[in-house]
């Protein structure tokens, strides 16, 4: 995704060199980040047995896809990511759950990005991924295709910064046909929103 790179001020997700010290560099940040993951657990609508499928959109080095895995003993999941050096680093941190996890590239920056992705998900999920894209349309464009991968009952968790807006962001999934969309935390820096798809 070389090209990808060029839509950033300073992130370059396709050299392994940078990769490598992002990932340094988040390692000793992770706890910061369990009261919003551990949130994801509780609305992500399933028992913590139930063998569901879920989804990491820009799952990076699968931090977040490692976390729910965790919480959910019988879940299977599939990490996507547009950068080949992170589904390397993804990998080989998630080598101890290669039978649980399946690693997918592709540039959520594409429309159709999803048709790459084989399967329908009890939950999609995503943590500081997709506003990389900046576009406010393609952020639009990718809760759309999130909404398509979901299974009846399930749902979509972002946790992001939320550039544009909040209530934007809630705006749109509601227009996009997720029901009880909600912000279910949010600090200055980051929230955590989503939505779930009627039940058959
Ligand atoms: C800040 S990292 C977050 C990684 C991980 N979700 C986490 O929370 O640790 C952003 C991730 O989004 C991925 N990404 C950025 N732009 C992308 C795009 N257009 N398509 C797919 N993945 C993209 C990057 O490769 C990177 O792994």
């Amino acid at each position: 995704m070389a090209k990808i790179a060029d839509l950033w001020e300073h992130h370059d997700w396709s050299s392994t060199e940078y990769v490598n010290r992002w990932a340094e560099g988040q390692d000793p940040k992770e706890a910061q980040r369990e009261k919003p993951f551990r949130l994801m657990t509780e609305v992500i609508p399933y028992a913590k047995d139930a063998p569901i499928t879920l989804l990491d959109l820009g799952s990076g080095y699968g931090a977040l896809c490692q976390f729910l895995l965790g919480h959910f003993s019988n879940a299977k999941a599939v990490c996507h990511d547009g950068s080949d050096e992170m589904i390397k680093l993804g990998e080989t941190r998630m080598a101890g759950l290669k039978d649980r996890v399946r690693h997918v590239q592709a540039d959520f920056s594409h429309q159709g990005w999803s048709k790459k992705i084989d399967g329908s998900f009890e939950a999609v999920v995503s943590s500081i991924a997709i506003h990389n894209v900046r576009a406010y349309e393609t952020i639009q464009s990718i809760y759309g295709e999130a909404f398509s991968l979901l299974k009846p009952g399930g749902c979509f968790l972002n946790f992001d910064r939320m550039k544009p807006s909040l209530d934007e962001q809630l705006k749109w999934l509601r227009e996009l046909g997720f029901e009880n969309v909600q912000c279910f935390w949010d600090d200055p820096k980051r929230a955590l929103i989503g939505g779930f798809k009627k039940k058959n």
